[in-house]
């Protein structure tokens, strides 16, 4: 069933979901302690005040305590999700029985997907974003060519994940980006303790709750040693994996092989490897020729942003069955059978449910202080821009205290025998 109310501004799978979706998500607000103080502290004076804001980001639970926060905070916020798998439908039911324009539920067909961006960005002349929150730039790209001549009406768009860092780089390249961009992935608190962090223990998951896969013993193949490679990598060597890195950065890969993973190709992995693990945020890694020298019953899942890091579209052209939703066994012409999880989406968000509720109030603190900032500033020049520093600081902060973790502070002597500059954010007042 799809409970559809376009016209008071929801989609989603089940409205009578919403009281489920209500528990859990007030659950999830007792491990997001980055997002409860910024309610705490701002709601009153709520600096979003006059901010529409248009998300793009996958609708789960964590993701629903983030847009009530902002909410909380002055501003109108329209949601979709950004991929087809990754809506927990509670959640969005949750958000839409707050009056809260969302259109996203799990398992969404590439048209539906696309007819979800589109009512976040329009409302038929009622709603006009003047910020982005995406995942992945795929609202930003459809802004350029549909809301071309509102951009300028656009203060910027903060972007979560390194995939839509990619594009914006390359329409930049083109000169075709037209906005600010806020690159909230990059932030030293959100790239270790999400990608890293996060990614370690959902991988996991994802894997358990898909297949009930033994780990141990196996041989995994983990494509790059970025931020969610190096927590993937190291998750599944301590299940007793041995782990496969490939990578093209040279850096990474001296940085793999001394934390002590074999990297070799793709093409030598790939008749090596039980499970694949792509965590690149590019396209194409594990082809047709991969494909085809792989052992029988190989497994193969991504943990990078959308589908296009394993050639799904090469595995459509095989015969297949459905295993239970999410696993299908693919027949491949040579007489073996490879298991495809999540259709090739993030496998931790298809498959089980996405990152934890702390490592995800880091992401979200960072994405609502970057809103703030930019909601300040009106007007930013077009381009990529890093978060200031301090903010990345307030955020581990914020998530210290919850730990019960007490930092030292330094003396005056130590400022100034080392320099070090103590930057603080402070709160709008
Ligand atoms: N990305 C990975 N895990 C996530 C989660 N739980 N919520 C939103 N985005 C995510």
């Amino acid at each position: 069933m799809i409970a559809d109310s376009t016209s008071r501004g929801y989609k989603v799978r089940n409205l009578f979901l919403s009281d489920s979706g209500k528990l859990q998500i007030k659950l999830s607000e007792t491990q997001m302690p980055g997002l409860m103080t910024l309610r705490e502290k701002l709601s009153k004076i709520k600096p979003l005040r006059g901010a529409n804001i248009a998300g793009c980001l996958n609708m789960t639970t964590q993701t629903a305590v983030f847009i009530e926060t902002l909410v909380m905070l002055g501003a109108n916020v329209r949601w979709c999700s950004s991929n087809a798998l990754s809506t927990q439908d509670q959640a969005a039911a949750y958000i839409a029985s707050q009056d809260i324009p969302v259109f996203a539920w799990k398992g969404q067909s590439h048209d539906e997907f696309l007819w979800c961006l589109k009512q976040t960005l329009f409302d038929k002349g009622q709603w006009w974003p003047n910020m982005f929150i995406d995942d992945g730039g795929e609202l930003v790209e459809l802004a350029h060519e549909h809301y071309f001549q509102h951009l300028h009406k656009v203060v910027g768009v903060c972007e979560e994940t390194t995939s839509g860092i990619m594009k914006y780089q390359r329409m930049l390249k083109h000169d075709l980006l037209k906005l600010a961009v806020f690159d909230v992935n990059n932030t030293l608190t959100k790239s270790y303790f999400d990608n890293i962090y996060g990614c370690r223990e959902s991988l996991i998951d994802g894997l358990k709750q898909g297949l009930n896969l033994m780990i141990a013993g196996k041989v995994a193949v983990v494509c790059a040693y970025g931020y969610v490679g190096q927590g993937c990598a190291e998750i599944l060597k301590s299940y007793g994996a041995r782990v496969i890195v490939t990578e093209v950065n040279p850096i990474h890969a001296l940085k793999a092989v001394m934390d002590g993973f074999t990297v070799t190709t793709m093409n030598e992995a790939a008749s090596l490897g039980d499970i694949f693990i792509t965590a690149t945020g590019n396209v194409d890694i594990i082809r047709e020729e991969h494909f085809a020298k792989m052992k029988d019953g190989a497994v193969l899942c991504n943990m990078g942003h959308g589908d296009q890091e394993v050639d799904v579209a090469c595995l459509r052209k095989y015969p297949s069955q459905s295993i239970r939703p999410y696993v299908e066994q693919i027949f491949l012409p040579n007489g073996k059978s490879v298991i495809l999880l999540a259709e090739g989406n993030d496998v931790n968000l298809g498959c089980s449910n996405g990152n934890s509720d702390f490592a995800m109030s880091i992401s979200f603190t960072n994405q609502t202080l970057a809103l703030i900032e930019m909601w300040r500033q009106e007007k930013l020049e077009v381009g990529i821009h890093a978060i200031p520093k301090e903010i990345d600081r307030f955020v581990a902060e914020l998530h210290l205290e919850k730990l019960g973790v007490k930092l030292e502070t330094l003396t005056e002597r130590q400022i100034e025998y080392s320099g070090i500059d103590v930057m603080s954010y402070r709160l709008p007042a």
